[in-house]
């Protein structure tokens, strides 16, 4: 068994093989989503919304993700392990510093940030300092009040242009993945051609480089809610292990996600 890195990740985007991520926040399913072959298992501050019930992101803390990297680094052999930074906790280079060495501390194997050129210098440091990083742009949920609710970002021409450039200078920063959350299929499928880090979505349409989902919602575990841009594997397969199997499936073989879980 080989352990994913991120040079089997940039590997995969140059044989045009798609990656698949799920978010784990615990022992258990981190076992369970290694076991099927997921290669990425991100602990996502969305562990605000769908384990602490609240309405955002923003009140998850460092401890928080550390806590639950923790677990999922217990559960995991294969896969890369990515911890999110939450909101605020690399306002400063010197707090990401901090906070990013408590969560590779933790088991982390790689952080994310939410932002575009703004970041370039925390990147930067980051890196030197041995800390693999992974971009977020698009919906970057910690800036939700910022964007006035959960909107589709970069539809605007100069809105696309920007995104591309800072998707551009993410990169030169640094970045060894990036994460794409609802943006335009087209604007998503430039960025992924720009770069040659790999770009992973999340309601960003079928050529991004793989896909991201939130584990509650693959699974339907978040009751009355399913985002456009995800699916309820569960509900079709009627077992965890073949509803993961299936969410590997059909991203590795383009199917997922369709039109219907995209937008324009
Ligand atoms: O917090 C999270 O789970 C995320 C994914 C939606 C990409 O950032």
């Amino acid at each position: 068994m080989k352990k994913v890195t991120t040079s089997t990740l940039r590997k995969m985007k140059q044989d045009g093989e798609k990656i698949t991520v799920l978010t784990a926040y615990d022992a258990s399913f981190a076992k369970l989503f290694d076991e099927q072959g997921v290669e990425v298992l991100l602990i996502g501050d969305s562990l605000g919304m769908v384990l602490q019930g609240m309405d955002d992101t923003l009140s998850v803390t460092v401890d928080d993700i550390a806590y639950h990297t923790r677990a999922v680094r217990k559960g995991t052999q294969r896969a890369l392990v990515v911890a999110d930074m939450p909101f605020m906790t690399y306002a400063t280079t010197e707090q990401a510093y901090q906070s990013a060495a408590q969560l590779m501390a933790s088991g982390a194997n790689m952080v994310k940030l939410e932002g575009g050129e703004w970041l370039l210098p925390t990147i930067a440091g980051l890196v030197q300092r041995g800390i693999p990083v992974c971009g977020h742009l698009g919906l970057t949920p910690q800036s939700v009040n910022v964007f006035g609710g959960f909107k589709v970002q970069g539809r605007l021409p100069e809105q696309a242009q920007k995104m591309i450039d800072d998707a551009v200078a993410l990169a030169q920063a640094g970045i060894q993945m990036l994460v794409l959350e609802c943006v335009p299929s087209a604007l998503a499928e430039a960025i992924s051609k720009a770069i040659d880090v790999p770009v992973i979505g999340i309601g960003a349409g079928v050529k991004t480089d793989g896909q991201v989902l939130v584990m509650h919602d693959m699974l339907g575990i978040s009751a009355n809610y399913m985002p456009k841009f995800s699916k309820n594997y569960l509900n079709e397969h009627g077992d965890i292990r073949a509803a993961v199997a299936a969410f590997i499936k059909e991203v590795k073989e383009g199917v997922f996600p369709g039109t219907e879980h995209s937008f324009e």
